[in-house]
């Protein structure tokens, strides 16, 4: 059986760790060849071995995404080892501390968070564009945002930052329709990965207690998110544009009744 995505090459930026090492090993698994990227080349090296011990393609390559010339270099060593582009997932993301609020964030907080999670997008949605454009159009853009996208969530400078990424998501797939370029975000809740210090991973009682406020009751496996960027990424959504998809358990739905 063919994968959703034989053949095609895929980038996907933040896949040394959590949603971004469970994509490559699932794109890859459905025939992507990958470029598996991040600020930790060490990580990355290990997923790629990975995958060519299953049997697949995948390069490991370091890039900070807060660089629009190191994402340049990425997308230049994709298209020279692969020949060329066809999905860029900007996956990588950081947070504030956890438990910070609004008001205790300094600007220094601000803005190294806006120039992973905003900064890193855009670099990423550019140079991709560049290249499907120089391919002659085509090709897919996934993000990760975040359900702190769509609804107030705690960690409102997070939420901002997530909140432009939807935003771009739904603005920048008008700008790149006709070019037959998609855009679309998945918008996990909360994951038990590295992130935000790895609290959920490492303590039951917290993920037990955020998996109470998830309708579905349990918290998102960075798999799950994987499996909604996989969708997005394949030719199953090629009439699917300017989407932010909910990988939440149903948190941004409402609150069930009773
Ligand atoms: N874990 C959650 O609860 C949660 C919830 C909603 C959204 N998200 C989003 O999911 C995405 C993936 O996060 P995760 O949970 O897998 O976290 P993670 O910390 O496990 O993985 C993030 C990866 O990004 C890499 N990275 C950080 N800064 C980078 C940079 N400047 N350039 C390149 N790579 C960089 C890290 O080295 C790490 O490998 C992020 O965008 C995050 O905002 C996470």
């Amino acid at each position: 059986m063919q994968g959703l995505l034989q053949d095609k090459v895929a980038i996907i930026t933040g896949a040394g760790s959590g949603v971004g090492r469970a994509a490559v090993l699932l794109f890859a698994e459905h025939g992507a060849k990958v470029v598996a990227a991040d600020i930790n080349l060490g990580a990355v090296d290990e997923v790629a071995a990975e995958v060519a011990a299953q049997g697949g393609e995948a390069l490991a390559v370091e890039c900070d995404v807060t660089s629009a010339d190191s994402v340049n270099a990425l997308v230049a060593a994709a298209v020279d080892r692969f020949g060329r582009l066809d999905v860029m997932y900007n996956n990588a993301g950081i947070t504030t501390q956890p438990g910070q609020t609004f008001m205790d964030a300094s600007d220094e907080d601000l803005l190294k968070l806006t120039s992973v999670n905003v900064g890193g997008v855009i670099h990423g949605c550019k140079s991709a564009i560049r290249q499907f454009e120089a391919q002659g159009g085509g090709g897919s853009i996934v993000i990760t945002a975040s359900v702190a996208g769509l609804i107030g969530f705690g960690g409102v400078v997070y939420g901002s930052s997530k909140g432009a990424v939807t935003s771009i998501t739904r603005g920048l797939a008008l700008e790149v329709a006709k070019k037959g370029i998609r855009v679309n975000s998945v918008c996990p809740a909360a994951m038990p990965t590295n992130f935000g210090g790895g609290v959920l991973k490492a303590n039951e009682m917290a993920r037990q207690h955020t998996a109470g406020y998830h309708p579905l009751g349990r918290v998102i496996e960075p798999e799950e998110c994987a499996a909604g960027a996989l969708f997005l990424a394949s030719d199953l959504a090629s009439n699917i544009t300017g989407v932010n998809l909910p990988v939440d358990g149903g948190l941004s739905a409402g609150k069930p009744m009773g």
